[in-house]
C-alpha cells in the first residue's frame, strides 16, 4: 500500500531527537526557540510563537482579540473543524461562508456577512494556495464596514477593525503577490501536525504581523507567558539555577511546545525551502503533467500570477461524477493499494453543524467536496510510486465510470 502521508524522518531527524533527549530538557527550552527562528527566517517575520497545535494557537489569538460569547468570527464552510472550534470554544459563532471553484473563501460574500458582532475573519489556505488576502483587507479597511465595528476592549480598539488571522494549518512556504505565508494579515497560524509540510507529530506556530502601533515583540512575549499559565518564568528558566521565583499573572493556558517534539520539525524546517519544498513541488508537477490529457480531471490549482501553493496535499477533483460515484472511485483505487484521502468534509454537513447549516447554502463547497480526491505528496513518494498512483486514479475511474 502506498501511503498517504508518513512523516519525514530521516537521520538528521532522529538525531535532533536524540540531541534533546541527551541534553537533559526535553519540555520547552532552545529546541522550541530555534524552530521559532527558523519559521521566522523562512516568513521573514520577526516574532513566530510555537505552541502545541494549531488549533490552541487560534484560540490563543482569538483569546488575546478578546472575543468571546455574543462575538461572530467569519471562516469557510470548506475547512477542517478546527477553524470553526478554534472560535466556538471561546464562546464566539462561527459564520460560514461559501467558498470559490479554487477552493480559498469567497470574498465576494465577506461583506453580507459582516454585523456589528463580526469580531475577526480566519480564511483558509486549503491544500497551501493563499487566499485573496488584498482583497479581504480591502473589505474590512471599507469606510462601511469600519462604521460597523464596535470595539470592545483596548486591543480592539487600537486595531480599529475586523482581525485577519490566516488559518495557514496547509501553507507554510506558499507566495501571495512574492511575499511568504505567515507575511500576509495580522496573525498566521501553521500547523505542525504529523501530516502538514513541516511536523512536530502535534504542534503550531503563530506569526505575528499586526500593524505598526502594535509591539510584535512585546506581543510574543505576553502570548508565551499565556501559553504557559501565565507563569512570569518558564521551566527552562527556572532550571538554570537561584531562579525558582516566579508568579502567575493570568489566567493563562498549558499549550507549549515541547523540545522533544519541536526537535522533528527543526531538522526538517533546515531543508525545507531548498529541499523538502522542491520534492513536493515535483510531485505536483509529475501528477500535472500525468493527468493533463484526461479531459474529465480536474487540476488543482497550485500557481497562479499571484500565488504559489506550499504544495501540500494534491485536491484533484472529477468532473462530472456524484458524490457517490467520488466514493466508489476511491473503493477503487484503494482496492489498487494506494491511500487516498478527502479534504475536507464541508463543515454543514458535520453533525455538529446539521442543525443550524444547510449544505445548499453552501452549492461550491459542496461541489469540490463531492468530487475531490486527495492524492499523496511527500518528498519520499518515488517516480516508480507516482505513476502507480496517477494510473490506479485513472484505471479506478475507467472501472467506475466508464465501463458502467
Ligand atoms: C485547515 C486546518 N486548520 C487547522 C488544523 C488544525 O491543526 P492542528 O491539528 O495542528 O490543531 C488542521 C489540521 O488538520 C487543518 O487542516
Amino acid at each position: 500500500m502506498i501511503p498517504f502521508s508518513p512523516p519525514y524522518i530521516d537521520e538528521d531527524v532522529i538525531n535532533e531527537v536524540l540531541d534533546s533527549l541527551r541534553s537533559g530538557w526535553i519540555t520547552t527550552g532552545p529546541k522550541v526557540k530555534a524552530l521559532e527562528k527558523e519559521v521566522a527566517g523562512i516568513t521573514g517575520i520577526e516574532n513566530v510563537l510555537c505552541v502545541n497545535s494549531a488549533t490552541s494557537a487560534m484560540m490563543l489569538m482569538l483569546h488575546w482579540y478578546g472575543i468571546g460569547k455574543g462575538d461572530e468570527v467569519i471562516i469557510p464552510a470548506y475547512t477542517y473543524v478546527a477553524t470553526a472550534l478554534a472560535a466556538i470554544h471561546l464562546g464566539a459563532k462561527a459564520v460560514m461562508i461559501d467558498v470559490n471553484d479554487d477552493f480559498c473563501i469567497d470574498t465576494s460574500k465577506i461583506k453580507k456577512a459582516i454585523t456589528p458582532r463580526t469580531k475577526a475573519i480566519v480564511p483558509v489556505d486549503i491544500g497551501g494556495c493563499p487566499c485573496d488576502y488584498d482583497e479581504i483587507y480591502k473589505i474590512v479597511n471599507d469606510d462601511e464596514v469600519r462604521k460597523l465595528f464596535i470595539p470592545a476592549n483596548d486591543v480592539q480598539r487600537k486595531l480599529g477593525r475586523i482581525f485577519i488571522m490566516a488559518d495557514s494549518a496547509h501553507s507554510i512556504g506558499a507566495l501571495y503577490k512574492g511575499k511568504q505565508s505567515g507575511s500576509l494579515c495580522d496573525s498566521t497560524i501553521f500547523s505542525f501536525h504529523a501530516v502538514k509540510n513541516v511536523t512536530t507529530a502535534e504542534g503550531g506556530a503563530i506569526c505575528l504581523n499586526l500593524p505598526d502601533k502594535f509591539d510584535n515583540a512585546e506581543l510574543y512575549n505576553w502570548l508565551r507567558l499565556l501559553s504557559l499559565n501565565g507563569q512570569t518564568k518558564d521551566a527552562f528558566t527556572k532550571s538554570q539555577g537561584g531562579n525558582w521565583k516566579y508568579d502567575i499573572i493570568y489566567s493563562g493556558f498549558k499549550i507549549n511546545l515541547s523540545d522533544i517534539c519541536a526537535a522533528i520539525g527543526l531538522a526538517q524546517i533546515r531543508k525545507y525551502d531548498n529541499e523538502l519544498l522542491i520534492k513536493r513541488k515535483r510531485i505536483f508537477e509529475m501528477y500535472n503533467a500525468g493527468f493533463s490529457r484526461f479531459e474529465w480531471i480536474q487540476i488543482p490549482p497550485s500557481m497562479t500570477s499571484e500565488k504559489e501553493s506550499s504544495y501540500h496535499v494534491y485536491l484533484l477533483r472529477i468532473k462530472g461524477v456524484t458524490e457517490d460515484q467520488r466514493d466508489e472511485i476511491i473503493e477503487e483505487i484503494n482496492k489498487r493499494e494506494v491511500a487516498v484521502n478527502v479534504h475536507f468534509v464541508p463543515l454543514p454537513l458535520l453533525s455538529i453543524f446539521k442543525s443550524d447549516y444547510d449544505i445548499k447554502d453552501f452549492s461550491t463547497s459542496y461541489d469540490n467536496y463531492s468530487r475531490e480526491i486527495s492524492l499523496p505528496v511527500y518528498p519520499q513518494l518515488k517516480d516508480s510510486e507516482i505513476k502507480e498512483i496517477i494510473e490506479s486514479v485513472t484505471g479506478s475511474y475507467e472501472t467506475v465510470i466508464k465501463n458502467n
